[in-house]
């Protein structure tokens, strides 16, 4: 039994594909949006309980292989799920979507993390922040003129920083849709975390259709040493091999 560790688009991609191959899979979920699409294989929503909650649930399963499809920024699964599996001499792969780059036109401006945005964008700005609800708070040092958070579920909570509101969407966005958002906003700035993926190019592709600036956050390093595919199929190639 192959454990998929999901919460993105490619790896729903994926786990369609395991199962028209056949290939017995469980997808797990940290249970972060509300009511998530459904998944076409066996899903368990929620975390795991700690390293040694994850260690259990791999023996209760049989647990064969682990291909951890989660975001690129969600780091601290990665890095867990990678060493216990190293130390159990369990195949792991980590299928990670490759990193956007900019193409002409774009006016990117590289963040090394969100404490360095104040570096790259001015005071008293418009900005756009489409990297998630959980970084919304952690904005605070940010001068600006007005700020939007695009969030998958509504919060029931108020606006956590001055001058800003939420803005509710459900991934994924068209780039007429990212367009006619932004010319309605007017935000100077778009604030993205470098997710890569096809899907989310549409913001940028926007962006750069309305001349925004974009402050592209990096990637936090993944663990040394470990496989990595960034195709799905490719990823597909692997769970085969090790079904
Ligand atoms: N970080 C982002 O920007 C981002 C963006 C889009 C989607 N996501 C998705 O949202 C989830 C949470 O992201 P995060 O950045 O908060 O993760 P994280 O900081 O790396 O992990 C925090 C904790 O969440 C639980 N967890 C994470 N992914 C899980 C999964 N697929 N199945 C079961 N438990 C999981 C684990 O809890 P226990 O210790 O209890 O096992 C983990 O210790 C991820 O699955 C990720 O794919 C993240």
């Amino acid at each position: 039994m192959i454990l998929l560790l999901a919460g993105t688009m490619e790896a729903r991609n994926l786990a369609g594909m395991l199962a028209q191959s056949g290939i017995d899979c469980i997808a797990s979920l940290a249970g972060v949006t509300e009511s998530p699409a459904p998944y076409p294989v066996e899903t368990r929503v929620g975390g795991f309980g700690g390293a040694e909650g994850f260690e259990a649930f791999l023996d209760a399963q049989e647990i064969t292989a682990v291909i951890d499809a989660t975001h690129p920024f969600a780091t601290e699964i990665t890095r867990r799920t990678a060493k216990i599996c190293a130390a159990r001499g369990l195949p792991y792969l980590r299928f990670e979507r490759r990193e956007w780059r900019s193409r002409q036109g774009d006016a990117w401006h590289e963040a090394a993390d969100i404490a360095d945005l104040a570096r790259i964008i001015p005071p008293r700005q418009r900005i756009f922040l489409a990297t998630g609800r959980q970084t919304v708070d952690q904005m605070g040092h940010l001068e600006h003129a007005y700020i939007w958070a695009r969030v998958v579920d509504a919060p029931s909570e108020p606006f956590p920083l001055e001058n800003g509101a939420w803005v509710v969407g459900r991934p994924p966005f068209s780039q007429a849709a990212e367009e006619a958002l932004f010319a309605e906003l007017r935000p100077d700035w778009l604030v993205v975390k470098n997710a890569g993926g096809a899907s989310g190019r549409a913001k940028l592709d926007a962006a750069r259709a309305l001349g925004m600036s974009v402050a592209m956050i990096a990637r936090p390093p993944a663990p040394e040493g470990i496989t990595r595919r960034e195709d799905v199929l490719d990823a597909l190639e692997w769970a085969e091999a090790h079904a």
